[in-house]
């Protein structure tokens, strides 16, 4: 028997979402033909039948961003990772709807995913956007974004590779800061570790719109490693 305190300890709460009828369609008639399985390794020949770069999304959510930046470049292989339902929903009805061919994804942690299933020098881009900040103190260890995930992602990324991080929650976008500084191998494309303005690949979603119209900022961080 697993104890308490052996549990694992996920940057995610799984809640029951619903989804819409158009949702339950695609994931009945779509998700098998994009789903990747999280007890194979993932092999860009096998999966995309090219050589292209391979960007991963981890927690996209409702896909908005995935499928802006798949759509302005064809050329590059997308891995998406999520967790709910109705947002897998909603990125597979986007594909569809734009017959996008350059996006698989998991539907499982993507922490174990990025452990488990990739190579190393195997992840030409880390997309991470809107993490959830864990707001109160006694939940920060369930951050994403902590020094031990930064660590174990180093080896996965290629020379040159980018970890882009943006969120809406000033006190984590810090806390990520301070982690980065620890990190050598991560270059920021700023000056002095700092946030960069937000590039043309990040959309502002409904997420980050939400934010907006409450007052939050947003905040941009892009890395680039040097092996
Ligand atoms: C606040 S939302 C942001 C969604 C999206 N990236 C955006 O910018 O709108 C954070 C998402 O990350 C997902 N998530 C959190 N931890 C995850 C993990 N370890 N693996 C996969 N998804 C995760 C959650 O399910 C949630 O949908």
């Amino acid at each position: 028997m697993v104890s308490a305190s052996q549990r694992k300890i996920r940057s995610f709460v799984l809640r029951a979402g619903k989804l819409t009828k158009g949702q339950q369609r695609a994931i009945e008639e779509l998700l098998p033909q994009f789903l990747l399985d999280e007890k194979i390794k993932f092999n860009k020949a096998v999966v995309f039948s090219n050589q292209n770069p391979v960007c991963l999304d981890i927690g996209f959510g409702n896909g908005e961003s995935l499928v802006h930046i798949a759509r302005m470049h064809p050329e590059i292989n997308f891995v998406g990772m999520e967790v709910h339902s109705p947002g897998v929903g909603h990125l597979l009805l986007q594909m569809e709807k734009y017959n996008l061919q350059n996006i698989r994804l998991y539907q499982h942690d993507g922490v174990e995913v990025l452990n488990d299933c990739f190579d190393d020098n195997s992840i030409d881009a880390l997309h991470i956007y809107f993490p959830d900040p864990w707001h109160k103190k006694r939940h920060h260890k369930r951050r994403l974004i902590q020094a031990e995930f930064i660590q174990s992602i180093i080896p996965k990324l290629t020379n040159n590779s980018r970890l882009h991080i943006a969120t809406d929650w000033q006190e984590y976008a810090e806390y990520i800061q301070e982690i980065m500084a620890d990190f050598p191998h991560f270059k920021n494309v700023e000056q002095n570790n700092g946030f960069t303005a937000r590039p043309d690949w990040r959309p502002i979603t409904k997420f980050e719109r939400r934010g907006i119209n409450l007052g939050h900022d947003s905040y941009d961080l892009v890395y680039h490693m040097k092996k």
